[in-house]
């Protein structure tokens, strides 16, 4: 295969940041075959693309700096699709997951802008696998043990997620750090794992009650990504999904405002941008806890909200919808 014009690779990342899927969709296309055929043939100079280029950011920082209606510009300037994924937990029977997932494949052709994924029991892997292969819904698994094989009694490693078509992984979910003592170091490890198998892992993070109350909401969410990035670095963040989970607000129906998850959405978006603006731009940041119908819109809106990680509201097909509904 041709390889993209060095030209073109030396100036993404400097014209990517901030200008997101836009201009990540020009130089795309410019590595593109047909592009590549077209440079060969001379058809497609440097000028010419320079001159695009120019177009291109011109019309973006219209788009995402101006006020309004100049702002709007649906399926241009967000820069992140969002993505709604469930997460059955220790839910589910092989006749409950069909009837569920007979729900949410007959409604998902309304969800226009959103990826949707579920993760599910392991032992059900192979069920959904075969309900969910060509369809607009991707699955994965709820944790992954960062050994490839051998004497793990009980574990599953990220072959055999690969196996059954997981694009997902959870690592790091609260239930896994506070019910089956799982360190920052496990959740390291779990990910690099993930992410040598192929696997997108979706890092939860999230401050307990009592840590929110002495005010440490931002420390404690800092240490947990910061003990991931000190391992696998943060180009490796670029290729993860990050959920904000405040451990309070999960399973019990004390759904985070939208103004206080943001401002921990913002506060990680910092931190990455911190180490690259890139990967900040890029990463796409979910709120879980209690996400329901009712809410899901407002949090969702939120800047740095990129959509939800689901617990109780996706085992029922309808609510699971309607918030992927409004999540776009
Ligand atoms: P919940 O769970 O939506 O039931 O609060 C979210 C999660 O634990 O991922």
């Amino acid at each position: 295969m041709t390889e993209p014009d060095p030209l073109f690779v030396s100036l993404r990342p400097r014209f990517f940041d901030g200008q997101g899927i836009f201009l990540s969709l020009l130089f795309d296309e410019c590595q593109s075959p047909s592009f590549l055929r077209k440079q060969e043939s001379k058809s497609c100079s440097h000028l010419g693309f320079v001159c695009r280029l120019i177009i291109v950011v011109a019309f973006s920082v219209r788009c995402c700096y101006s006020a309004p209606p100049f702002n709007e510009c649906p399926g241009i300037c967000p820069m992140r699709q969002p993505l709604v994924a469930g997460n059955w937990k220790m839910n589910g029977s092989r006749d409950s997951i069909n009837h569920l997932l007979d729900g949410i494949l007959a409604g998902i052709g309304s969800v226009k802008k959103s990826e949707v994924a579920v993760c599910v029991p392991y032992v059900y892997l192979q069920q959904v696998c075969d309900r969910l292969t060509g369809t607009a819904v991707a699955w994965g698994a709820q944790n992954i043990n960062d050994h490839d094989s051998g004497a793990y009694t009980g574990e599953i490693s990220g072959s055999m997620l690969k196996d059954f078509g997981c694009r997902y992984v959870i690592v790091g979910h609260s239930e896994r750090r506070t019910l089956y003592g799982e360190s920052e170091q496990d959740v390291a490890v779990r990910f690099k794992a993930a992410l040598a198998h192929g696997l997108v892992p979706v890092l939860c993070v999230g401050e307990l009650l009592q840590e929110r109350d002495r005010g440490m909401t931002n420390e404690v969410v800092t240490r947990q990504l910061d003990a991931v990035i000190e391992d696998v670095g943060i180009d490796a963040i670029g290729r993860c999904v990050i959920a904000y989970e405040p451990v309070w607000a999960i399973g019990t129906g004390k759904v985070a405002t939208p103004m206080q998850a943001q401002e921990v959405h913002a506060m990680i978006r910092a931190r990455l941008a911190g180490l690259s603006e890139d990967v900040a731009a890029r990463v796409r940041i979910l709120y879980g806890g209690s996400m329901k119908p009712a809410n899901a819109g407002e949090l969702i809106r939120m800047d740095d909200i990129d959509g939800g990680l689901i617990g109780g509201a996706s085992l029922k097909a309808k609510d699971f919808l309607e918030i992927c509904a409004a999540a776009g």
